[in-house]
């Protein structure tokens, strides 16, 4: 179909499961072992009902964000994926230059399939983007990525705290790998001995001796903000707190990693009991099934500073740059619904008694 027939976030996964190959489709949607976490991602939004206030002049919305000082025109932006030359021959290219053609951030994958350096060249002068890290065992070429990354002007290194170890995702295994580098984290997409599972093969690199004690020599190299990627309880957001990072995100890595654990969301939620004190005290982010403007505008609610978008940006690469542009432009139009609908004007103003959380909260 045209763009233009494109109207919601799940048309673009339509699109994307007829033309993609089978293998890149699987790689894509699939998630860990019974998809619990993922299906739980999606389904608790729908379980969050908002509250709107009526009567109030909503002709003029704004919803732009300062994400870790980052000037965002919306308070979402786009979460690390790897592979994205599988969709499509620009790749995160593509992606890079749509998000500088709507100025939202561009979080880069480790295991992105363009280097680094080209990546950010495609984007625009100043565009601000995010390098999201998994640390190497050899911990060299983790330091050359970090030093590389502030060369090039990144605003902040996402470590990703949730996949130690990669998931078991069953639908990616079954299929037979092709044979791609990243050129961010040299890891190689291909089959092994169990068969296919590019997540499962890529992740090999990855030091599962990672801990707390580590974050500082991140810091230290890259001299740049870190945010936790992949937190999923209160106390570690304490723990977050107490070891200085910037920021944390919440995501169970878009139910990829660990399943069965709950929606970002739920914990989320749970901080307002849990960890009450890191509100206004540190940023917060959030991903894992946001495909609507509601959901966005119900994390922010809830106390998000921003959200990330990962498995639509990945669909939306089957119309490369373009694609990245109308779907941003969607979840922005759906946005602005959402609040004009919700009785405010500017994003500042969404709050916690915009939304009713019984149907997922007994407490
Ligand atoms: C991911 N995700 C991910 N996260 C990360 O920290 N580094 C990575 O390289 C990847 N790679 C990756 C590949 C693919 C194909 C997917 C779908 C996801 C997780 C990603 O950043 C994000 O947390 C989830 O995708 C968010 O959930 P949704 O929006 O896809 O539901």
């Amino acid at each position: 179909p045209q763009l233009e027939q494109l109207i919601t976030v799940h048309d673009f996964e339509e699109v994307a499961r007829k033309k993609y190959t089978e293998k890149t489709f699987a790689f894509y949607s699939s998630a860990a072992t019974d998809l619990i976490s993922h299906h739980a991602n999606l389904n608790s939004y729908r379980q969050i009902m908002l509250r709107p206030r009526v009567l109030r002049n909503v002709k003029e919305v704004k919803m732009p964000r300062t994400i870790l000082g980052c000037p965002s025109s919306a308070p979402f932006f786009v979460s690390p994926t790897a592979m994205a030359k599988l969709a499509h021959p620009d790749g995160e290219l593509a992606v890079a230059r749509g998000c500088g053609e709507e100025d939202i951030i561009h979080t880069i994958s480790n295991n992105a399939s363009f280097p680094l350096a080209e990546i950010v060249a495609a984007g625009k002068p100043g565009q601000a983007f995010f390098l999201q890290l998994y640390v190497n065992s050899k911990r060299q070429k983790t330091e050359e990525l970090l030093r590389e990354a502030a060369g090039l002007g990144i605003n902040a290194v996402f470590v990703t705290v949730d996949a130690p170890i990669p998931g078991k995702r069953e639908a990616d295994e079954r299929i037979a790998a092709g044979n791609l580098v990243s050129a961010v984290s040299g890891a190689v997409a291909k089959n092994d001995k169990k068969g296919g599972g590019l997540g499962r093969v890529m992740a090999q690199y990855i030091d599962s001796t990672l801990n707390w004690e580590d974050l500082a020599w991140i810091k230290k190299v890259s001299g740049l903000p870190i945010v936790l990627k992949g937190v999923q309880t209160g106390a570690d957001v304490r723990m977050a707190m107490e070891y200085g990072v910037d920021a944390i995100m919440l995501s169970n890595h878009g139910g990829r990693s660990l399943d069965t654990v709950q929606p970002a969301i739920i914990t989320l939620l749970e901080l307002h009991r849990t960890c009450p004190e890191i509100f206004g005290r540190m940023e917060i982010y959030i991903d894992g099934g946001i495909r609507r403007g509601t959901d966005i505008l119900k994390a922010l609610a809830l106390g998000a500073t921003a959200v990330g978008i990962g498995r639509p940006y990945l669909y939306s690469l089957t119309y490369g740059q373009e694609g990245v542009e109308h779907l941003t432009q969607i979840l922005k139009d759906e946005l602005v619904s959402a609040m004009k609908l919700s009785g405010i004007t500017h994003i500042d103003q969404a709050h916690p008694g915009m939304v009713n959380t019984a149907y997922v909260d007994p407490l």
